[in-house]
């Protein structure tokens, strides 16, 4: 049983959630409270997995109550219940919480929603992680040449020159992206001389993914699995972005690409910081011939989706990116929200589904699941042996 808190000034929006939710109280524990003040005082009697607040309360507003909500109880899920939320706001609200639900919403998204959020905290807070964690020592960095490449782009004016500048200043990062951008994969017509004429001509998010994909896999030490982890992790943002263009949600598109690009970020880290253990993975992974997140599964109690959110979460980026990271391997046992996290997944269930392989029981389960959160969207040219045949 979960026990969820609302935090409305209004009462009869309190009520409305809760018989709303009346058909999920075998799952839920609905509390209510009417400001910040009474929330944190329901807080501190303990138990509470998760919070869902309005932001505009008199007193204490939303915002200021869930940054302390996060100060105070960093494993409580917190979820925004809002109306319109402006983009400066939304900004800084994504660093607090773990979701935003825009009203009107149907109360089975919300249910859907609150569900992701738990379970990839579930994951994160799982023994097995502390203890991989744990014999990792000291996790790697945020990127620098990415991080300084997000902070040329919050400007109100981000310069190309600026940018190229940024890229350029690592030169193995900036070969590795102008190799891509100039490689048949990208299918560009002609060939591209420097990074600041790749800005201008592929734009500023795939810019940023591929910086962003050179510096998570792209390192010596990385080597070939590196090489080869990159090349997935950028078919895979395209993909992704594919989907959820035909499926008209282009709002979750960069989350869920710049999650793509860093599905894999566990696999490496594991692989350059831990070799004894990622060779029992790999040894098991070829003994059973399974996917790498089902020898890990075994070996580790854990998987790198969930390693990897771990990290990012050490990066500090935005939830939303974290969580679908975390869940890139599932499970997903019931519908979940439309999101950034069930897009990935979708696509990497996709992605699994090897044309003319053995039936898969699990991964057919949760196709079925995530595509009733796609309602009338085609997989179809989705599947790898379509992909197949379009390259072909
Ligand atoms: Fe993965």
């Amino acid at each position: 049983m979960r026990h969820v808190l609302f935090v409305d000034d209004e009462p009869a929006v309190l009520d409305g959630l809760r018989k709303a939710l009346r058909s999920h109280r075998h799952e839920w524990t609905v509390e209510t409270a009417n400001s910040g003040a009474e929330g944190l005082a329901r807080l501190e009697l303990g138990g509470i997995d998760a919070v869902l607040s309005d932001l505009s309360m008199p007193a204490m507003n939303g915002e200021v109550f869930l940054g302390m909500v996060r100060e105070r109880w960093p494993e409580v899920v917190r979820v925004v219940l809002s109306g319109h939320v402006e983009a400066a706001v939304a900004r800084r609200l994504v660093q607090i919480v773990h979701q935003f639900l825009p009203k009107p919403f149907e109360v089975q998204q919300l249910f859907a929603l609150v569900e992701e959020a738990l379970v990839s905290r579930d994951l994160l807070e799982s023994p097995a992680l502390r203890r991989l964690v744990g014999k990792l020592g000291d996790l790697p960095a945020l990127p620098q040449t990415f991080s300084a490449l997000l902070a040329e782009m919050r400007e109100p004016n981000p310069s190309f020159q600026r940018i190229a500048r940024i890229v350029g200043a690592d030169p193995s990062i900036a070969a590795n992206v102008l190799r891509l951008v100039n490689s048949a994969w990208f299918g560009l017509s002609r060939k591209v001389p420097s990074i600041e004429e790749a800005v201008r001509l592929i734009g500023l998010k795939p810019i940023e993914l591929l910086v962003l994909s050179a510096e998570v896999y792209g390192s010596a030490a990385a080597g070939a699995l590196g090489a080869q982890l990159q090349f997935v992790a950028l078919e895979r943002a395209r993909t992704v972005r594919r989907l959820l263009e035909k499926a008209g949600l282009t709002q979750f598109s960069a989350a869920a690409q710049t999650a793509a690009v860093l599905s894999d970020v566990g696999l490496v880290v594991l692989a350059t910081r831990d070799p004894d253990t990622f060779a029992r993975v790999t040894e098991e992974k070829t003994r059973a011939a399974c996917a790498w997140d089902l020898a890990e599964r075994r070996v580790l109690g854990t998987h790198h989706g969930v390693l990897g959110g771990a990290l990012l979460g050490f990066w500090s980026l935005p939830t939303e990116v974290r969580q679908a990271v975390t869940r890139h391997h599932g499970p997903w046992t019931e519908v979940p929200a439309v999101s950034p996290a069930s897009a990935l997944g979708l696509v990497v269930v996709l992605e699994e589904l090897e044309p003319g392989g053995a039936p898969d029981a699990r991964l057919d389960a949760e196709l079925e699941v995530l595509s009733k959160a796609y309602p009338g969207l085609d997989l179809a040219p989705f599947l790898k042996s379509k992909q197949h045949e379009e390259a072909a």
